[in-house]
């Protein structure tokens, strides 16, 4: 059920030594390519790392919030040309999170590392750090990486008491959705 698959997504930092099978990563791909892009421009791009080494010198993309990277099997380094359309962000993070769906319907976890406006030290980006890294062109931008892998530690599902319900509105700003 799809409902049961959102609410048990959780960001997992954690992850098993095991490495992800190739037809597992080809879902991961087939869905990054179904996601809904404007106008159907498909301004994204991926790329897929798994070499250790290359992967530990990611994980040091910022200075905090990126270092549980060195421990995953795979990482998905999501681009986009802003060149290509005006809402790259928006189509680079629906890629992402069909990724990140895909990932939890299979057995895998994930988490999102937010590359775009952060910095990797005072005087570089992380997107430049990045781009040296993987030799991205300069006129393709970094938004995100996201650590997959099999998870190792368990989170159980947000409670749905605890859901926001606040912040939906019914009709008009500030009149309150009352949910079933
Ligand atoms: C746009 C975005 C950026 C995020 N950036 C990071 C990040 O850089 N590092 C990290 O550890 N988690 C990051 N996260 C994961 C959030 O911390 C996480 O989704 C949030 O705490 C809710 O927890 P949950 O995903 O388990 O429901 C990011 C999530 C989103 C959607």
């Amino acid at each position: 059920m799809f409902k049961e698959l959102l609410a048990k997504r959780r960001s997992i930092r954690r992850y098993e030594n095991r490495e992800i099978e190739p037809d597992k990563i080809a879902a991961l791909v087939e869905a990054a390519l179904r996601a809904p892009s404007s106008m159907g421009t498909n301004p994204w791009r991926f790329i897929l790392v798994s070499d250790r080494e290359m992967l530990k010198m990611l994980s040091r993309s910022k200075e905090h919030g990126s270092s549980f990277l060195e421990g995953a099997p795979l990482g998905i380094v999501i681009c986009a040309d802003p060149s290509k359309s005006t809402v790259w962000i928006e189509d680079a993070s629906i890629a992402s999170i069909i990724i990140q769906l895909q990932a939890e319907d299979i057995g895998l976890a994930s988490c999102w590392i937010q590359i775009r406006d952060r910095m990797h030290r005072k005087d570089k980006t992380s997107n430049q750090y990045i781009s040296e890294l993987l030799d991205i062109p300069e006129d393709v931008r970094v938004e995100a990486i996201l650590a997959v892998g099999y998870p190792a530690e368990k989170k159980a599902p947000h409670p749905k008491e605890s859901l926001d319900c606040e912040k939906v509105f019914s009709g008009k700003y500030n009149r309150p959705f009352k949910m079933e």
